[in-house]
């Protein structure tokens, strides 16, 4: 067990606060704030604990000059001052007289953000390397550490790991605690009958995830463009759908070692171009046309899921079911995003990315018991993998007489 922000003192303390706000942008504005909302809980709770909070966080990557502008933390600053309703001081710098001055002159309750970690990388990579000197630095800055950055948790970093092994406390916030408590749970120890939903492009960026899926859940149902290198495995017909041949043979490995617990679409959305308006059908998955793509599942892949489902009472989801960027072919993903938040009895997860998002879209973001903010990092963490920015977080003394 992690010890969280509610195991420390916070008072008159300066808390250094790890957020993952690499949110999506376009032209400087923000298209996707969810990774902020979620982690509104733990900065209220420091404010009202009267911390003086110092947010870090990282925005897209940083390789040149050209990178820095684009990627300022300044517009997150002003939409957590929105969400919050109070200032949030932005410091346009990552150490020096600056930032040591911003932090110097806060008072209990106050916010200060400091520009994007990643400003560090331009010179030699200090943060996604986790330089101990910089490490060391941010350290320095206060006296608590608040890991509350899961989308970031993959990743070992100067402002995680490096900030947590130049300082007593580190504790996860309560987005952290949520994503250890409902994914770590999923993989670490399941309710029985568990099953997995893994959509998405590549067999080959979901193999160590199945690998280890289909050792720890009672089902895996395979669906999204990956679902076709498994029929190519199987002898079928794919047409001119998305294929890894490099991958196909391994594929058939996995169905062997499944033993029956990996289950494969029944049918098929096809069409001869990719396109939102192309023109399509429905066909059998073994009878893909020779000059047809698959682009979605079909009705009775989701009867069958549905079927599978029954019963289940731990799910984890990751990866759509077809292209659901075109509303056409997104009937396979909202149709399990439906059956899973009409799931009664179960503990429903969704691992993150595009199945995220799906969700949050159709207005269902209530309805499942956790949605990840993580992408690469809850597939890491699905594959059962130890987190660097986890590990990192003190453990709760298990003595029996501390708090
Ligand atoms: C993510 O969006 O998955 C995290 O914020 C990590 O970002 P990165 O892949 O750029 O390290």
């Amino acid at each position: 067990m992690k010890k969280t922000i509610k195991d420390v003192e916070l008072k008159n303390k300066v808390v250094l606060m790890r957020v993952d706000f690499n949110v999506p942008m376009k032209d400087g504005v923000i298209t996707d704030s969810n990774r902020i909302i979620q982690a509104l809980p733990t900065i209220k709770y420091a404010l009202e604990q009267d911390a003086k909070v110092v947010l870090l966080s990282h925005l897209g990557r940083v390789k040149e000059e050209a990178d820095l502008k684009k990627n300022t933390l300044a517009p997150v600053a002003k939409k957590l001052a929105e969400l919050l309703g109070q200032d949030v001081k932005f410091v346009p710098a990552t150490r020096g007289e600056l930032v040591e001055e911003a932090v110097k002159a806060m008072q209990p309750k106050d916010i200060v953000m400091l520009e994007n970690t990643r400003y560090e990388d331009l010179d030699g990579k200090k943060e996604s390397k986790n330089d101990p000197e910089l490490g060391k630095y941010w350290a320095s800055l206060g006296e608590v550490f608040v890991n509350d950055a899961f989308g970031t948790a993959h990743r070992a970093a100067a402002s995680n790991v490096g900030i947590a092994s130049n300082i007593e406390t580190t504790v996860a916030g309560f987005l952290m605690e949520k994503e250890i408590k409902f994914i770590g749970g999923a993989v670490d120890d399941p309710v029985h009958p568990f099953v997995a939903i893994l959509g998405g492009a590549k067999v080959s960026d979901k193999i160590s995830v199945i690998e280890s899926l289909i050792t720890k859940a009672d089902k895996v149902l395979i669906c999204g463009a990956m679902a076709y290198t498994f029929y190519k495995s199987l002898g079928y017909e794919v047409g001119t759908s998305k294929c890894e041949d490099d991958f196909v043979e391994f594929a058939k490995g996995l169905l062997e070692k499944a033993n029956g617990k990996i289950v494969l679409p029944l049918d098929t959305v096809v069409a001869k171009e990719f396109s939102e308006d192309a023109d399509s059908e429905v066909v059998e998955s073994s009878k893909i046309p020779s000059d047809k793509m698959g682009l979605d599942i079909g009705p009775k892949t989701l009867e069958l899921f549905k079927k599978q489902l029954e019963g289940a009472k731990t799910v984890v989801w990751n990866g759509p079911a077809g292209v659901f960027e075109f509303d056409k072919f997104a009937k396979g993903t909202n149709g399990i995003c439906k059956l899973l938040a009409e799931l009664k009895g179960a503990v429903t997860i969704i691992g993150g990315g595009d199945s995220a998002a799906a969700a949050i879209k159709l207005g269902y973001e209530d309805k499942f018991t956790h949605i990840s903010t993580g992408g690469g990092a809850s597939l890491e963490y699905l594959e059962g993998k130890v987190l660097p920015g986890i590990d990192c977080i003190d453990d709760k003394c298990t003595c029996g007489h501390c708090h």
